[in-house]
């Protein structure tokens, strides 16, 4: 990939780390924030060996793929943490629509759609008071099919098979690059009535029927929104509504 994907922004991606295999790039970004190392560091590598998603769940991160972190230093409160998260899946779907022409939904919180199928996701790594957040951004960019695990592979799709032919990955990386840095300027700048319109505008199952897998039980209801904190609105059969701060739609 060329050098030159950070070279429209003013800080994130500006200083960027390449790989050709790593065990998580979210590995690689905590330990140079931990370091210190400044705010839009990003980290990329061809492979991961032990590439992580959300809900403690492995990460099939063959080569083709766009497997990124970045440091961030969002100085957010704790609970307005999952804000980041979907600032960035915002921002990560608009840069595939603008490298590749593929429209890409979002599956609350932050998975990115094609169709029915994952073609990426967002996993928000920040440890309580540690001053620094990694945004790790998976794209099944010109990744084989085959070469993800079966039951992965029977939900997932890649942009080269949505697009009918391999995309420019440095291209992605450089539209990734300037969007998250829009987003998270916007976010920063108390913008989050504006993420939160720019995420409904793309979401993929509000007002459905959804079952949401949280932590010991599944929740069946009608998705109706999410609020301030990026929390998911379930309107349950006896007419209540669940607020769900993390789980999966299924
Ligand atoms: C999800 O479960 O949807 C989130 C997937 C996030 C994967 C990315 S790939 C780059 C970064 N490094 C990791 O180990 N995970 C994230």
């Amino acid at each position: 990939m060329s050098p030159d994907a950070g070279a429209r922004t003013r800080y994130v991606g500006r200083r960027t780390e390449r790989h050709a295999r790593v065990t998580s790039t979210n590995d690689v970004a905590r330990d140079l924030a931990a370091a210190g190392a400044p705010e839009g560091t990003a980290v990329v590598a061809d492979e991961q060996t032990g590439g992580r998603g959300r809900l403690g769940r492995p990460w099939a991160s063959p080569p083709g793929g766009l497997w990124l972190s970045l440091v961030l230093r969002p100085r957010l409160p704790a609970h307005e943490a999952p804000r980041l998260g979907l600032a960035v899946g915002v921002a990560v779907a608009r840069a595939i629509e603008r490298a590749t022409g593929v429209a890409v939904r979002l599956k609350w919180p932050n998975d990115l759609m094609v169709g029915d199928r994952k073609v990426g996701g967002v996993l928000v790594e920040a440890p309580a008071e540690a001053g620094w957040a990694v945004a790790g951004i998976g794209v099944n960019a010109n990744v084989s099919l085959e070469a993800l695990p079966p039951e992965v592979r029977e939900r997932a799709t890649t942009l080269e098979a949505a697009a009918g032919r391999p995309v420019d990955r440095d291209a992605l990386l450089g539209e990734i690059f300037a969007e998250v840095e829009k987003a998270y300027e916007v976010l920063r700048g108390d913008g989050f009535a504006t993420i939160l319109r720019w995420w409904r505008d793309r979401a993929a199952s509000l007002g459905e029927r959804v079952t949401v897998r949280v932590p010991g039980e599944v929740v069946a209801g009608v998705a109706e929104g999410i609020d301030e904190d990026g929390a998911l609105l379930v309107r349950l059969d006896d007419g209540s509504v669940r607020r769900l701060l993390a789980g999966e739609i299924g």
